[in-house]
């Protein structure tokens, strides 16, 4: 039967070596994200394709002015799908504090000059790092707020504004988003993250694709042992 889709549109595969695509197709690039702050697994790709724009457009507020800084960091597993037009948000409070009389960051309109480039250290509060575990699919357009944690094969799906953590293998959607499903049973979800099939040798991945791309957990048992 002829395919569906001869290739994938425009994946920006991250953080690997060029070699190892080399039979990708001809629609995979490889971005290099070399941001201290931000972390990314082998294989993690981008398709932002109906965005125009690459992945380091998807992170907010965490950029070239924030290295040296003592910031929250973006760290994302290997073998993540992200979908176009995913959103990051970092920085925190961005030093706008709720709690205080006013909200805005009034040393932008003060007339010392020294307050201007003067941050007020407590008026920044972390949120912690924000972090995606391995074989995370997030659909379209979803936002992920700063410091949420979301876990080994979890979906979130399109336009989630995920606020809180996700736990492993499940799927969550909405605005804020709450649970929908889990990918598997707990007893599945148990041998998958005993298994981290992601952290194989790529090529013994290889080798396993037609199992790993199926419901074929008594399979993948087989293969642990190999
Ligand atoms: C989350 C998702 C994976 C669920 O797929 P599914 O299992 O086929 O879901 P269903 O259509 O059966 O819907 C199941 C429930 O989830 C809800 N739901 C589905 N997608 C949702 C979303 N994005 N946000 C909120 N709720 C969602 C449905 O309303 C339904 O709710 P109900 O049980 O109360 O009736 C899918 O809807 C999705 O968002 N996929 C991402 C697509 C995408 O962004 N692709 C980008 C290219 S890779």
């Amino acid at each position: 039967m002829a395919k569906l889709f001869n290739s994938y549109r425009d994946i920006q595969i991250m953080n690997i070596d060029n070699s190892s695509v080399h039979d990708f197709g001809k629609n995979v690039t490889i971005e290099e994200i070399d941001n201290p702050l931000v972390e990314i697994g082998e294989y993690t790709y981008y398709s932002g394709y109906y965005h125009g724009h690459s992945f380091r457009d998807c992170i907010m507020y965490l950029d070239e002015q924030d290295k040296g800084k003592d910031v929250d960091k973006l760290i994302i597993g290997k073998f993540c799908s992200i979908a176009s037009g995913v959103k990051f948000i970092m920085g925190g409070n961005q030093g706008h504090r709720y709690d205080y009389i006013s909200a805005y960051p009034l040393s932008i309109v003060s007339n010392n000059p020294i307050d201007l480039d003067t941050e007020i250290p407590e008026s920044f509060v972390k949120k912690g790092d924000t972090i995606i575990g391995n074989d995370v699919w997030i659909g379209a357009e979803s936002l992920i707020m700063p410091g949420v944690k979301i876990g080994d094969g979890a979906v979130i799906g399109t336009r989630s504004l995920v606020t809180k953590d996700v736990a492993p293998y499940t799927i969550v959607g909405g605005c804020p988003a709450k649970v929908i499903k889990k990918r598997f049973s707990n007893e599945k979800i148990e041998l998958l993250l005993n298994i981290k099939w992601w952290n194989w040798d790529i090529e013994k991945i290889r080798a396993s694709i037609s199992i790993l791309m199926s419901d074929n957990f008594e399979a993948l048992k087989g293969l642990e042992k190999l």
